[in-house]
């Protein structure tokens, strides 16, 4: 599906980064996994195993709320690849403070995670984009939430030290309409941009919260990483070439 392509995974070493850069990979594409956890974005390019038919992964430190991070990434890929047909902005940062419950959230910590995760999502589509314009093609994909376009579900978290933090609820929701703003933008330049919201994903959460949420899905319940991937190749293939300035679900009927 992707043979020959040559994709940016941001936050390519997390937990979703990480099976989608596989994903692309098996797909014939290069893969590349960007992350400012420069070992981990190593581990995952060591990891993967050459097959016959499959692309490459390579590794790389991005910082996405550096613009000269950024802008470096983009020009030693273009000098090593010649162009750059896609990104993902699927980079989760976040900073000590990030999860509390909303009575707990300082001025300072909900203005610090809007600023890294919104702000960076940003700069990495401008920086992206221009580059895109300039080359005459490209492919941005957006990772949102469904809390991104819901409103919590705060009952399936009673009993359990987590919540649906309210600064995610205004990070996710922003890059939603961002991807709208950027396909308006940039059409007619070869450039298309779609947003992915996942609902949760699978990682050691208590029982009784899976229970909680699993109720509310149409059969499996809450995904693992895996069950986003084919529609994250979608995205990034030629299958979807007239789709832009849309956004998909992919929760197990979650969200409805
Ligand atoms: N896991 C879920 O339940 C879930 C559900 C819906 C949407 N999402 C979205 O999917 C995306 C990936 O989430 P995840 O669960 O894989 O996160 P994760 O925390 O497992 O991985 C995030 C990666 O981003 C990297 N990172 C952090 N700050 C960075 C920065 N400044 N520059 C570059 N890289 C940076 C981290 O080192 C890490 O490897 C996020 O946008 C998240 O909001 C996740």
């Amino acid at each position: 599906m992707l043979n020959d392509k040559v994709v940016v995974v941001t936050g390519g070493a997390g937990a979703l980064g990480r099976g989608f850069v596989a994903a692309i990979a098996r797909q014939g594409g290069t893969a590349i996994a960007a992350d400012v956890n420069i070992e981990a974005a190593r581990q995952v390019a060591d990891e993967w195993q050459a097959q016959p038919g499959g692309g490459s992964v390579v590794a790389a430190e991005l910082d996405i709320t550096s613009k000269d991070s950024v802008c470096a990434l983009i020009g030693s890929l273009q000098a090593r690849f010649g162009r750059i047909d896609a990104v993902v902005n699927n980079a989760y940062p976040r900073n000590k403070n990030y999860g509390r419950r909303l009575e707990e959230v300082t001025y300072e910590d909900f203005c610090a995670n809007v600023d890294s995760h919104l702000g960076g999502y940003f700069l990495v589509a401008q920086q992206f984009c221009m580059a895109f314009k300039a080359q005459g093609h490209g492919n941005l994909i957006n990772m949102s939430s469904i809390y991104g376009s819901m409103a919590p579900r705060f009952e399936v978290y009673e009993g359990t030290p987590m919540t649906m933090p309210v600064e995610y609820a205004a990070i996710k929701s922003a890059v939603v309409h961002l991807t709208r703003y950027f396909a308006q933008y940039f059409k007619g330049n070869g450039i298309r941009v779609n947003c992915l919201s996942p609902g949760g994903i699978l990682a050691n959460q208590p029982a009784d919260f899976l229970a909680a949420y699993n109720a509310h899905c149409a059969s499996k319940g809450m995904l693992a990483a895996e069950d986003v991937v084919g529609t994250l190749l979608f995205l990034l293939s030629d299958e979807s070439r007239y789709m832009t300035g849309q956004n998909l679900f992919v929760d197990d009927g979650f969200s409805i």
